[in-house]
């Protein structure tokens, strides 16, 4: 560990979790916590909570779980040491510096030194693009009308005429060839050896949403193929699950994200005030972008180009949006091909005003189906009622459904009746759609006897946690070498130790572990979830029973060992005397 404990604990302190948590996850308060959806794992009804008195987080779903250290760690995929930092920063902690040794540089997280070796690139362009030889780069940014301002804010460079410059560049800077490899600068190919990726290109530095460079697009000054180049994917490059422009957009406070597909129609739209527009990376929307989104804002306002492949994208985009549970819109550009296009002709008013008028996805995928269906035509027609009565069966909720029949009957003029008889005959055929399941919480599954055991331990720590006024009454008959896991003898040990001093801090405790794995371990602890009872005799008697349960389990495991440890035989025989006594005890919750 680089930082004293107390130094870790006085940053963490300083970090309220709510509003840290709250700069990424929508969070709604419920009684004394408050819930949001889980940014770890895909789900539509909320099941990840934050605890303002306990300063923790954790996801019931999907078990995710930790403080406020732990949560940049998972979220920003941080180190320990990065996450600390990054807390002290946000609070204005000084932190001592740290001198790295020549071994903790070779230490240093691969990733980071991915990132370091892109931003030096992006660095490079940048200014590439501002020196002389930049300049037909400059002048090809600005007759897009793009201004200075908006070139700095997206960082836009240049990559010259040398196709090994960039390369010599970074050698210089002490980055090895396997690195500039790794990050995806260079091509290699046994006619030319290595060489830069990008030559003669104005350059887009992709970010993350922390605003570091993960990879790069270069456009052609012309009609050259191809036309944008991009970084392949790495290890800090993930095209499905990063967006360009989000580093910006998620800060926009506009209420949704409009979605399109170049980075140069995002510029635009942000130069023209749109801030909140983000675009794919080169590929199309998936799944894990939609997450993405969907930790701000609800509602996407599609801006795809208007052309046969940019209404199918379209499609698809919108299908994926609404399995993450979210509302897409579709804009129409007509008869621009583009948003930049459409800006630079009519301006943001007139933008704006498509921005209002976009139209619900369902109606747009409905108007789309009936493009292939000659109106004309009765028998066609019908064959559209048809699709229709299908589609409105992938609705799964029935008072959206209704809503939605009614507006389609209106919309296409078709008979109300007909087209609900319609609707219910294919449903009984084929059954509707299933709302997605929730996931389990995993407190009603089977366990086997050792899971139960685990189980009673991870009860007991949440208990002591949440209701310290419990360790009197219990630590005569538990001590921390009862508990079964290495990890848990651990935590138990720290959680008596506090109880003793007379404070519990759960949150404190986690931070003690670098390790996120075992921070998410450790936090479950404090977490486990009894099943639902009301009354207090109710819960007194489970926690003498769980009391119990862990006690019995170690006096088995002393048993076992009888005769091979004078100790563990004292042990057992102490254990028997005090197992027979718990189970006439009464535990109370007062
Ligand atoms: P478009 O061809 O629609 O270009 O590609 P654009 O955004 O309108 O660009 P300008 O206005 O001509 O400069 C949309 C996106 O598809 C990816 C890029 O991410 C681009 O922004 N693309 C396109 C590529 O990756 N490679 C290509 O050759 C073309
Ligand atoms: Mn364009």
């Amino acid at each position: 560990m680089y930082y004293p404990q107390e130094l870790i604990e006085e940053i963490r302190m300083k970090n309220n979790i709510v509003d840290v948590i709250s700069g990424y996850v929508r969070l709604q308060k419920k009684g004394s916590n408050y819930f949001g959806l889980c940014p770890f794992h895909n789900e539509k009804s909320p099941s990840f909570s934050v605890s303002a008195s306990r300063q923790m987080y954790h996801c019931f779903g999907c078990g995710a779980g930790g403080n406020v250290i732990t949560f940049l760690m998972e979220y920003e995929k941080y180190s320990f040491q990065e996450a600390v930092q990054a807390l002290a920063q946000r609070a204005g902690v000084a932190l001592p510096e740290i001198e790295y040794t020549q071994e903790m540089k070779a230490a240093q997280s691969r990733r980071m030194r991915l990132l370091e070796i892109n931003k030096e690139a992006a660095k490079y362009f940048y200014y590439q693009l501002r020196s002389s030889q930049g300049s037909v780069g400059l002048r090809y940014l600005q007759q897009r009308q793009l201004s200075e301002e908006t070139m700095n804010r997206f960082g836009l460079g240049y990559s010259n005429k040398y196709s090994d410059d960039l390369i010599r560049y970074l050698k210089s800077k002490n980055y090895s060839q396997d690195l500039i490899r790794d990050a995806g600068l260079c091509n290699v190919d046994e006619k030319h050896g290595m060489y830069d990726k990008f030559w003669n290109r104005v350059m887009f530095p992709i970010q993350d949403i922390n605003h570091r460079v993960i990879g790069f697009g270069g456009r052609v000054m012309g009609d050259g193929k191809p036309k944008y180049l991009n970084s392949p994917e790495t290890e800090i490059f993930d095209k499905s699950r990063n967006l360009y422009g989000l580093n910006f957009a998620r800060t926009s406070r506009k209420g949704n994200f409009i979605l399109c597909e170049g980075y140069m129609d995002v510029i635009a739209m942000h130069q023209a005030g749109f801030t909140q527009a983000v675009a794919s990376l080169g590929t199309a929307f998936t799944a894990g972008q939609a997450n993405l989104l969907r930790r701000y804002t609800d509602e996407v306002l599609l801006s795809y180009d208007s052309d046969e492949a940019g209404v199918k994208a379209a499609l698809r985009a919108i299908g994926i949006l609404r399995e993450a549970g979210m509302t897409g819109r579709v804009i129409d550009l007509r008869p621009y091909k583009d948003p930049d296009e459409f800006i630079k002709a009519r301006g943001a008013e007139e933008f704006q005003k498509r921005l209002d008028g976009a139209q619900n996805s369902f109606f747009f995928e409905l108007d789309q189906i009936q493009k292939g269906y000659d109106m004309a035509d009765p028998e066609k027609k019908t064959g559209f009622h048809r699709a229709v009565a299908r589609k409105l069966c992938e609705i799964p909720e029935e008072v959206e459904r209704n809503n939605y029949l009614e507006a389609v009957a209106a919309r296409y003029g078709i008979g109300f009746e007909g087209l609900r008889r319609l609707v219910n005959g294919y449903a009984l055929q084929n059954g509707l759609a299933k709302p997605a399941e929730r996931p389990k919480s995993g407190t009603s599954a089977r366990t086997s006897p050792k899971d139960g055991v685990k189980k009673a331990q991870k009860l007991l720590l949440t208990w002591l946690a949440d209701q310290p006024q419990l360790y009197p009454q219990i630590k005569k008959y538990i001590s921390p070498s009862d508990f079964t896991e290495d990890l848990y003898v651990t935590v138990a040990r720290r959680l008596f130790e506090g109880l003793e001093a007379g404070g519990v801090d759960p949150a404190a405790i986690v931070s003690m572990f670098e390790e996120e794995e075992e921070q998410r371990e450790v936090s479950s602890l404090f977490h486990a979830r009894l099943e639902r009872m009301d009354s207090l005799q109710e819960q007194e008697k489970a926690i003498r029973d769980i009391v119990y349960t862990v006690k019995r389990n170690s006096y088995e495991r002393d048993s076992k060992a009888l005769g091979s440890d004078a100790d563990a035989i004292k042990r057992a025989i102490e254990g028997k005397k005090l197992l027979e006594e718990l189970s006439k005890t009464h535990i109370s919750l007062r």
